[in-house]
């Protein structure tokens, strides 16, 4: 017989003897099933106050449930879970249930709640239906993880109180559509697990130059032309989200009580809209919709009336999709050239007094802040709408730092904050590892004190570099991180020794994130990789192990004995070591690349003829003979730099060799103001005095147009092969400026080598 109706029927007292029993059963395994033992030791975000209490709750199979008043699409989630758990569900009818949803109005925080367990129920209370509905996240995420995926046979809860209430009213993530479109059922998936981690906030950006993904029907060629764009080797990449499917994501949030924040960009990053709609931009010029990143000189006219009629119109339709009180408008990395040029745009700062381009930015946001205020909602914008003066009524959301959170805070505004330092998720781990996440304080002291106020923070997912399948692993672990900074606050994540206890907790989590699939990658960059010169000059390589329990196996270009992290080896002339990546006992089929060049002239004394960028040093005053190649990321810690300079370094090989060959490796990717050497010089010298030409490469048509991002080989043609040289002298030539063309015309560029190779002959 089931114990839900036996549960009905019998008597508190008999009911906690039987309860008792079944513990006494479980405990001893003699007979009956053995049922998995929740716990809270897994909890994330970490509660505010957690105490045990006497008894022990035992469901065995299946339980009665007490539903609060008007909570119909909440019953339906947590009526799901029990259905995954393999656990019946039965409504109450009297009598105390195993499962209650009691209302307490004393509880004052609208996502506050208290949970009970003891022998007899599982009890959760809340003033408010969000109260309840972070309760039972809770209390699921106290059930055993077994009962994710199935627990049939019930669950054993030890007596807990607990009193919990989140720090930071807004707690979100911002996932980025538009560079790489994600899928219904992905969006989706993202919100059940911020929901998991009790986190309210989806800020889904939802237009951008290279991708429009929202469904404007007054406006069809948003998404005819908007949405798809040709990427550099000819295929295409796109979609969109059709207006039933928003109001599917939304209702799925709402369920799980997550504001969807949408973003319409405006006035920059509108590439995607001026080309399906040519007449928004200040040229008239028909775009395509571009496939490269970076920052686009396109943007809405703000001399045009059509413009905000467009806007409106499109508005129109988004606060009928989204029932929250907000809509994000961007107002991040618009350029003023165009508006500088138009002379719509001029008339209009003319007309409204306005003395510059930011004032006109200003005036721009501001206009369409009264719009949606007439719609009953406010707007968000990044820091930069603080530029030209805060629009009215405006929430700034702080990403270039936490200054523009000062000053907003300043202004009396309400502020988010997600600065590149901390919640930039798409940035390498390198930049922000797990323990730097955690370390974020988003409420020092210097903002606490208003007039504004720090509403909550963000982890903010951009996917230039990341097609759907690897998005997860960007996000998480760092964002279930960031999640506790910002549910438990600042003072408990960082108290003495709180990331290690948030770790031991995280291996408890972990287990529940892969029950329901997500894909989560590294806490930290696995490897670190050293070189040295070994015996004989040789280059010799540890790849040494960093993250928790991380191990590394891999081989020299393919082939050879398995090379293990963290015992060294001699690498001999070029090629690669790909490092399997090992975490928790288990090989993740995650690959690091190192690649290297055991080459003539490694850990050679060298002197450089200029002083290397502060970013990007490549390791220090050896980087160029430290065997280390750079990848296709010029942040990668390998490359060496400067920028508007010559880079001219001299090796002294000890004693005359025969030089048999030369290269190096130059990085090539102009939006980021870096250009190929207009030449590189190779010299020989006996005596370090007098010089003759090994090789010469260049003249380069380096100021053409190239879109690429990429390291680039240079090897010398060898004017004579094999002649003897002790020092040897590489030259290359700084492209200059940057050209007319260029976004950043007249700008000094970059210049990036990563290693000086010689090879002699021995
Ligand atoms: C931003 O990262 N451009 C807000
Ligand atoms: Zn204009």
């Amino acid at each position: 017989m089931p114990l839900p109706d036996l549960e009905r029927m019998m008597p508190n007292r008999f009911r906690d003897a039987m309860s008792l029993l079944l513990l006494l059963l479980f405990f001893e395994s003699c007979a009956g099933p053995e049922r998995p033992v929740g716990s809270t030791e897994g909890l994330i975000p970490l509660p505010q106050s957690v105490e045990s209490r006497e008894g022990t709750y035992v469901c065995d199979g299946g339980l009665t449930v007490d539903w609060p008043e008007g909570w119909a699409a909440e019953r339906a989630v947590v009526e799901a879970w029990f259905e995954r758990a393999g656990l019946a569900l039965t409504e109450a009818s009297g009598g105390t249930a195993g499962l209650v949803f009691e209302p307490d109005a004393t509880i004052e925080n609208v996502e506050g709640y208290r949970i009970e367990v003891d022998a007899s129920s599982m009890k959760v209370y809340a003033a408010t239906p969000t109260g309840w509905f972070r309760g039972w996240t809770t209390l699921r995420k106290m059930m055993p993880v077994e009962c994710e995926t199935g627990c049939a046979e019930g669950f054993v809860l030890p007596g807990v109180l607990i009193e919990d209430a989140p720090v930071l009213e807004h707690r979100g993530l911002l996932l980025d559509g538009c560079r790489h479109f994600q899928d219904v059922d992905f969006v989706k998936k993202q919100i059940e697990t911020l929901a998991l981690h009790g986190m309210n906030v989806l800020h889904w950006h939802l237009t951008e130059d290279q991708g429009w993904r929202i469904e404007i029907e007054s406006r069809p060629r948003l998404t005819e032309v908007g949405a798809w764009r040709t990427e550099a080797d000819g295929s295409r990449h796109g979609g969109f989200y059709t207006q039933e499917d928003i109001r599917e994501v939304v209702a799925f949030a709402s369920a799980r009580h997550i504001e969807v924040i949408p973003e319409i960009e405006m006035p920059g990053h509108s590439s995607a809209a001026i080309a399906a709609y040519p007449e928004l931009g200040c040229t008239g010029d028909t775009l395509e919709v571009p496939h490269r990143w970076g920052v686009f000189k396109d943007i809405y006219c703000a001399g045009k009336e059509e413009t905000f009629v467009f806007l409106e119109e499109v508005l129109d339709e988004v606060v009928e999709l989204f029932p929250g009180p907000r809509i994000h408008i961007g107002g991040d990395e618009a350029p003023k050239v165009r508006w500088e040029e138009c002379p719509l745009c001029q008339a209009r700062m003319k007309e409204e007094g306005l003395a510059n381009e930011e004032e006109l930015q200003r005036w721009f946001i501001g206009r369409m802040g009264r719009y949606l205020a007439t719609k009953g909602k406010t707007i968000i914008g990044w820091d930069e709408i603080l530029e030209g003066g805060l629009p009215e009524g405006a929430a700034v959301q702080s990403w270039r730092g936490m200054e523009g959170a000062a000053e907003g805070v300043h202004l009396g505004a309400d502020v988010v904050v997600s600065p590149t330092s901390h919640c930039y998720l798409d940035y390498p781990l390198r930049s922000t590892d797990l323990e730097e996440a955690y370390g974020f304080n988003p409420l020092p002291d210097s903002l606490t004190h208003g007039p504004g106020r720090i509403l909550g923070g963000e982890g903010n997912m951009w996917t230039e570099h990341a097609p759907q399948e690897r998005v997860e692993s960007k996000v998480y672990p760092r964002l279930t991180a960031l999640a506790e900074v910002y549910w438990s606050g600042p003072d408990r994540t960082t108290a003495e020794g709180a990331y290690g206890r948030f770790l031991d907790r995280l291996d408890r989590f972990y287990p529940r994130l892969d029950a329901i699939g997500v894909d989560y990658g590294l806490e930290t960059t696995p490897f670190a990789v050293e070189t040295r010169a070994g015996v004989n000059g040789k280059l010799e390589v540890l790849i040494r192990s960093k993250g928790r329990g991380v191990e590394g196996r891999g081989q020299w270009n393919g082939a050879g004995p398995t090379l293990s992290a963290d015992e060294p080896f001699t690498a001999e002339g070029r090629g690669t070591v790909e490092m399997e990546v090992g975490q928790r006992g288990l090989w993740t089929g995650q690959f690091e690349t190192v690649a290297l060049d055991g080459h003539g002239a490694v850990f050679r004394p060298i002197e450089l003829g200029y002083d290397y960028s502060p970013w990007y040093t490549g390791g220090g005053d050896q980087a160029l003979v430290d065997g280390r190649l750079g990848s296709e990321d010029f942040r990668d810690g390998a490359w060496q730099a400067k920028q508007g300079q010559d880079m001219v370094a001299t090796v002294d090989l000890g004693s005359p060799q025969a030089i048999t060959g030369m290269s190096t490796g130059v990085y090539l990717y102009q939006d980021a103001w870096i250009f190929e050497p207009e030449s590189i010089l190779w010299e020989g010298s006996t005596d370090g005095q007098s010089w003759f030409t090994l090789a010469e490469h260049g003249p380069l048509a380096v100021l053409k147009r190239d879109d690429r991002q990429l390291r680039l080989d240079v090897d010398a043609e060898m004017d004579v092969p094999g002649q003897e040289a002790r020092f040897v002298r590489m030259t290359a030539v700084n492209a200059g400026a940057c050209p007319d063309w260029h976004a950043a015309a007249g700008a000094d560029s970059w210049l990036f080598l990563d290693e000086m190779v010689v090879r002699t002959a021995d």
